[in-house]
C-alpha cells in the first residue's frame, strides 16, 4: 500500500512538473530532483559567492534562481553547482559561478537596463542577466553553441534575450547604445566598437590579456573617454575573430 501511494505521488510530481510556469519546457526531472538542485544552488550562492564578498541583492537572487544544471550536458549535471568552470563542447566553458556573479555585480545594474553580452557560450550568463534587466543581447561566434543556447533559453522561458551568431568584437551597433556590456572571452585590448556602443555612465566588464589576464571594469565618462579599473586576475578563453587579427 505504501509503495502504491509512493508511486501515485511520484506520478503526480512528474506531471505537475511537466510544464514550467513560463513556457512549454517539458522537464524530465521530478520535483525531488529539482529541490535537490535548488538546495545546491542556495548553498553555492552562500558558500562560493556571498562569502567571497558579492553583495548585490539582484545578483544573488538571480544566481539563486537560474537552473545552472540546465546549461550543461547530462554528464556534467552533478557538477553544475561546484566551484569551477565546466566544459560545454567546442573547447569552450561555462564560467565558474563566482565569476558570473562577480562580473554581473561589476555592471552595477538596477533593473530595466539593456545589456550586451559577448560570448553566449551555454547561455547561462545571459539567463542570469535576463533575471535582472529588461533586455539582453548576446553574441556567440561559434554557431553550434549560439544556436543551442538560443534553443535552451527559449525552452526555459527567457524571452528577453536575443542571441546572434557573429563576431562580438564588433558589438551590435543596430541595438546600441547599451547600459552595460559584459565580455566573457579575452581579447588583448579593449575593442573600440564596444566602447563606442556603451552609454555615457554605462559600465563594461571585460577580461583583457593573453597568458595573464585582468578583469577590467570600464566606465564611460560624459566626454566619451573611459575610466579603467583592474578588479581581478582571471583566466578566460581567448576572444577569437577580429580580436586576433589586429
Ligand atoms: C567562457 S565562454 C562563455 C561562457 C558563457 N558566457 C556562459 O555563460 O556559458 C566564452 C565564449 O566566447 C565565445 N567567443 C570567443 N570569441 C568570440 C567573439 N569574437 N565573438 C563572440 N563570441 C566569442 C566562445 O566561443 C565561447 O563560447
Amino acid at each position: 500500500m505504501r509503495n502504491l501511494i509512493k508511486a501515485f505521488v511520484l506520478l503526480f510530481l512528474f506531471f505537475a512538473c511537466g510544464k514550467s510556469s513560463n513556457g512549454n519546457h517539458f522537464q524530465k526531472e521530478t520535483l525531488a530532483s529539482q529541490e535537490t538542485y535548488a538546495a545546491r544552488r542556495y548553498e553555492m550562492v552562500h558558500l562560493q559567492i556571498q562569502q567571497r564578498g558579492v553583495k548585490d541583492s539582484l545578483v544573488l537572487a538571480a544566481m539563486r534562481k537560474v537552473p545552472r544544471h540546465e546549461f550543461v550536458s547530462e554528464t556534467m549535471k552533478n557538477l553544475a553547482y561546484s566551484d569551477q568552470p565546466l566544459p560545454i563542447g567546442e573547447n569552450q566553458t561555462i564560467s565558474q559561478p563566482y565569476i558570473v556573479a562577480f562580473m554581473t555585480e561589476c555592471l552595477g545594474l538596477k533593473g530595466g537596463e539593456k545589456v550586451l553580452e559577448i560570448g553566449t557560450g551555454s547561455g547561462y550568463q545571459a539567463a542570469v542577466l535576463a533575471e535582472i534587466v529588461k533586455q539582453v543581447y548576446s553574441i556567440e561566434i561559434i554557431a553550434s553553441l549560439g544556436l543551442a543556447a538560443d534553443k535552451k533559453l527559449k525552452s526555459l522561458g527567457y524571452h528577453n534575450i536575443q542571441v546572434k551568431i557573429g563576431d562580438g568584437y564588433l558589438g551590435w551597433p543596430e541595438q546600441a547604445p547599451f547600459d552595460g556590456i559584459i565580455v566573457t572571452a579575452a581579447p588583448d585590448h579593449i575593442p573600440q566598437p564596444l566602447v563606442d556602443q556603451l552609454k555615457i555612465g554605462g559600465k563594461m566588464i571585460i577580461p583583457v590579456g593573453d597568458y595573464f589576464q585582468e578583469l577590467i571594469q570600464v566606465t564611460k565618462k560624459a566626454d566619451g573617454s573611459i575610466k579603467k579599473k583592474s578588479v581581478l586576475p582571471v583566466v578566460f578563453v581567448p576572444m577569437t575573430g577580429k580580436a586576433q587579427k589586429k
